[in-house]
């Protein structure tokens, strides 16, 4: 029944995505188009009968390398048989809190009208939370940490509801402490989620958008299927 709301409440947010798009087309005067939401950022990847998992994908760029990471992950998560919802966040409006305050009066709701609102009610159903990110100046892009913030409307006297997390990474770097700011500041924010089960994949070494084409290296590729199979 739960899965069910789950599945349910995702494909209804993500059909009314397409319809609040065509509003805003006829709303051009009222909501400029740099502000526009996208359409199709919410997809709903698998129903199956395991856990109920959201994953934010954060880079900007489709079949990138964070992207092809997040799908490795992803694929194994589906042949375990989990529910998978996955946002890509990378291109959308999403704000950082701007420290108002007024969901902390109003009952938890964010007056921020921004692609959040469709991610609130499926966060609030997921079992697990997977956020994917290239580094970005050694630590995760603007976007996952503007999720992250936003999550203080729902927080009530400081805490915040109990997930898993996984955390998976690109960079160009291979160093030693390439992902040392990032892992980090992850413990901090699994450690806010509950503490609960804790994955994370960090893969170095990979071009970027510096070079003709991108590349990750598929054994990279193959542990993350792996992870997301034993999950
Ligand atoms: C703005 C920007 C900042 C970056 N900062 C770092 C960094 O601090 N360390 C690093 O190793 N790679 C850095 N990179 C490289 C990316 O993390 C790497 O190419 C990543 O795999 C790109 O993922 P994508 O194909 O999903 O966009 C940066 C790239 C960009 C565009």
């Amino acid at each position: 029944m739960e899965r069910r709301k789950f599945i349910k409440r995702s494909i209804f947010m993500a059909g009314s995505m397409v319809l609040g798009n065509a509003l805003m087309t006829a709303c051009k005067n009222v909501i400029p188009e740099s502000e526009s939401l996208a359409n199709d950022f919410i997809n709903v990847v698998s129903s199956g009968t395991g856990q109920k998992i959201l994953v934010l994908m954060s880079a900007g760029t489709k079949e990138g390398n964070t992207d092809r990471l997040t799908n490795a992950w992803i694929d194994g998560a589906v042949a375990a048989g989990h529910s998978v919802v996955k946002a890509n966040i990378g291109n959308v409006r999403l704000d950082g809190c701007r420290g108002c305050g007024v969901c902390q009066r109003n009952g938890n709701r964010c007056v921020v009208n921004d692609s959040m609102q469709q991610l609130y009610p499926i966060f609030a159903e997921c079992d697990t939370i997977v956020m994917a990110s290239p580094i970005y100046f050694w630590t995760i892009t603007a976007k996952l940490k503007s999720f992250i913030e936003r999550l203080y409307a729902i927080s009530v006297n400081d805490k915040y509801p109990a997930k898993n997390t996984v955390l998976l990474m690109t960079a160009g770097d291979d160093g030693e402490h390439t992902f040392d700011h990032a892992q980090n500041y992850w413990k901090i924010v699994s450690g806010v989620l509950g503490n609960k089960s804790i994955a994370t994949y960090f893969a170095g070494g990979c071009k970027g958008c510096e070079a003709d084409n991108r590349y990750i290296d598929p054994k990279h590729l193959e542990n993350a299927y792996n992870l997301g199979r034993n999950l």
